[in-house]
């Protein structure tokens, strides 16, 4: 008798093991999917749909997630007249101070790239974008504003929103008129170069022969450089902050200005210099993504040498 309870008591815990382990893998690959698919997000404050427009097709060409930014209270046609001084918009916007509430939570940790839109008030962003950096940690978040407007730009909203958190990486951005196609917005995208969302690849650098894992940038640029690996590269030391190696061939390009280099951001410079950069700065210098280093905490070791032979290699 006391066998068969021994053994059922067993077999009762092998069950339960089993059911843990599958939960288990179950809940790992939720995790995973999630990371994939919530990647880019885009994040707007609409007050009369113009931007809400353009975040829709940004949404579309991306597959990236849309999330509105819903002031408390809402804004209505009085509020919005411009040719009233005394406009609930106008005097928000003549406030610096001014911070009018979100009424949503907004969810953002899982997003690496946010797609911010506004529309242009007064040649900036409404104040609402400056509570939403107060309460929303962006740091370590690429930041790609984009806006809608009757003329003005983007640059002074851009500018003000680097000044107000300069530990921010924000893109350059774009304007768009309220009646921009689909087609515009994709050739933007497009020249952005950006990673989207989709599934990155790996490569191996040995830096003066040990090893250390990168993740590769999906694009034409990336396709080419593997193409010609393994490569072997004399790497020269420059403006103590990156690492650069001209290649003896040349690759397809997509350049754009990053707004900010992280330390272990690899680029290419022009059409054939490679460069890994050890430092992170901002840079008006327009590059291709190539990918970046796993592992930054290696490149402190490096940064002081001269030279360093590398060595490329796709996994
Ligand atoms: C209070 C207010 C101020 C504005 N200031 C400007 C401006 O300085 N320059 C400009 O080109 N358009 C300006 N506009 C027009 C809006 O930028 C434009 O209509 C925008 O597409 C609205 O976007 P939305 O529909 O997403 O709110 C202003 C609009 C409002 C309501």
């Amino acid at each position: 008798m006391k066998k068969i309870i021994s053994i059922l008591i067993i077999g009762i815990i092998i069950i339960i093991l089993i059911i843990c382990l599958f939960k288990k893998e179950r809940t790992n690959m939720n995790i995973e999917n999630s990371n994939i698919n919530n990647k880019s997000l885009v994040l707007y404050f609409s007050a009369t749909n113009n931007t809400k427009q353009i975040a829709k097709y940004i949404s579309e060409i991306t597959s990236s997630d849309i999330l509105e930014i819903i002031p408390k209270d809402a804004y209505t046609n009085e509020d919005l007249d411009y040719n009233n001084n005394n406009s609930r918009a106008n005097r928000e916007q003549n406030d610096k101070n001014a911070r009018p509430e979100i009424l949503n939570k907004l969810d953002l940790e899982n997003y690496d790239i946010i797609y911010l839109g506004y529309p242009i008030w007064w040649e900036e962003e409404p104040r609402i974008i400056l509570t939403l950096l107060d309460n929303y940690n962006l740091e370590n978040k690429t930041i790609i504003p984009f806006c809608t407007s009757g003329g003005s730009g983007i640059e002074l909203s851009v500018s003000n929103i680097r000044n107000y958190n300069d530990k921010l990486n924000v893109l350059d951005g774009k304007r768009f008129s309220p009646n921009s196609s689909k087609e515009e917005v994709i050739t933007w995208i497009n020249s952005l170069n950006i990673n989207n969302n989709s599934n990155s690849k790996s490569a191996k650098l040995l830096i003066n022969n040990k090893e250390y894992s990168i993740t590769l940038e999906d694009n034409e640029t990336v396709d080419a450089l593997i193409n010609n690996m393994p490569l072997n590269l004399s790497m020269n030391n420059l403006n103590g902050n990156e690492f650069y190696s001209y290649l003896d061939f040349t690759l397809p390009t997509n350049s754009y200005n990053p707004g900010k280099i992280n330390k272990g951001d690899i680029y290419l410079y022009g059409n054939n210099c490679l460069v890994i950069f050890y430092e992170s700065f901002n840079t008006s210098y327009s590059y291709t993504k190539i990918g970046k280093l796993d592992d930054v905490e290696v490149l402190d070791n490096i940064k002081s040498k001269n030279n360093i032979i590398v060595s490329l290699k796709i996994n």
